[in-house]
């Protein structure tokens, strides 16, 4: 068995994200964890075909989009220039919802290995989940690291980025992948988290 941690942002991108496995040799996925409720995250969830597993948080984030109008669909995809890149039209949005919800935690057992996820305070959205695999010490962390997107300059609240910074201090891990950098070591990741704090806002 295995597990994809979130589902990319369309069927398409899911679809490559297939390829890429055979290509590789490796298993399909059997279920989805998802890290947060983003676009870019979950749009793929129609195309997997698989179980999906999200914290409460997620799925009522996921239950508004699936009520999102024409008129709200529309004007979500001519505001973003990464949806008009993956979308021909607006009309080919299918957001969906999770199958398997739960409030705080959730531990799989997958052939031996737990895989581990958890619903944290953090700084850029209010329903991150980190996932983790400490057989491997591996922690997959979704954008939970970033600041918040719906600010101008993505700035960190505070005291959010010391709760999470706290929460991530107080976990085994070797490995820290944000799905969008570098993977870290436990070392640049505490000190990734420093400087973001000393700075105030994200920055690519
Ligand atoms: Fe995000």
């Amino acid at each position: 068995m295995s597990v994809a941690v979130d589902t990319g942002n369309s069927p398409k991108h899911w679809n490559e994200f297939l390829k890429a496995l055979e290509v590789n040799g490796l298993e399909r996925p059997s279920m989805c964890v998802l890290t947060h409720w983003h676009w870019d995250h979950v749009l793929g969830i129609s195309a997997a075909g698989v179980p999906a597993a999200a914290c409460r948080m997620t799925q009522l984030h996921l239950q508004e989009m699936c009520a999102w109008s024409d008129e709200e669909k529309k004007a979500f995809y001519d505001s973003n220039i990464y949806a008009q890149a993956e979308y021909p039209s607006w009309e080919e949005i299918k957001p969906s919802t999770a199958d398997i919800v739960f409030d705080t935690t959730l531990s799989l057992d997958i052939g031996g290995v737990d895989v581990c996820l958890e619903h944290v305070q953090g700084p850029h959205s209010d329903d991150s989940v980190l996932v983790s695999v400490p057989s491997d010490g591996m922690l997959f962390a979704g954008d939970s690291s970033a600041g918040d997107f719906s600010t101008p300059n993505i700035a960190y609240d505070p005291v959010l980025l010391r709760m999470y910074t706290e929460k991530i201090e107080s976990m085994y891990f070797r490995y820290f992948l944000h799905s969008h950098r570098q993977p870290l070591n436990r070392q640049e990741t505490m000190e990734f988290l420093r400087e973001a704090a000393e700075r105030g806002y994200y920055i690519f």
